[in-house]
């Protein structure tokens, strides 16, 4: 039985939109963590952490893998759910753990449009949004970065990351 491959990094970055052509041409299953966690609570994301709190959902997160059917998969996580000692070291035991790695401007441009649905942004200003990536990312990449495989902009392609699994 095969192991699953966990796409990591920032709100934005593209991992479900990659994930899903990466499982569909290695012909495995695709899981989003925030996806089956709304569907595991009935509520979206947004809803979650306006009644129950970002911690809460930290925890869901945790349990969300805690309980992972350990098999052949390509999971596309959210952005913060690598982002503590516990969960990292839960994700790198069960499988590979892959950075799609972005600057910060780039992530800035791709979430002007998607702000609305992500709760942490969501009431942001443009500015506030770009001060708020820089942070963010500057603190995350000390999760991001003990990643199995960092892969730049160039190498975030289906046909790039199958070869790269084939010779691990
Ligand atoms: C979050 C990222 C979101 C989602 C939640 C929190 C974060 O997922 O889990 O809004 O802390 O970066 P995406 O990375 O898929 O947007």
């Amino acid at each position: 039985m095969g192991k699953p491959v966990f796409l990591i990094g920032f709100m934005g970055v593209g991992k479900t939109t990659l994930g899903k052509k990466l499982a569909k041409k290695l012909s495995i299953p695709f899981y989003d963590t925030d996806i089956e966690i709304e569907h595991e609570m009935g509520m979206t994301v947004q809803e979650i952490f306006a009644e129950h709190g970002e911690a809460h959902f930290r925890l869901l997160e945790q349990k969300w893998l805690e309980g992972f059917f350990n098999t052949s998969a390509i999971v596309a996580t959210g952005g913060g759910m690598p982002c503590d000692e516990k969960r990292l070291s839960l994700m790198k035991s069960l499988g590979t753990v892959v950075y799609l790695d972005r600057p910060v401007k780039e992530l800035f441009n791709r979430l002007l449009n998607a702000k609305k649905s992500r709760p942490l942004l969501a009431s942001m200003s443009d500015d506030e949004m770009l001060e708020y990536i820089q942070s963010k990312l500057k603190e995350r990449s000390f999760y991001y970065n003990q990643a199995d495989y960092i892969l730049n902009r160039s190498q975030q392609d289906a046909n790039f990351i199958s070869t790269l699994l084939a010779h691990k």
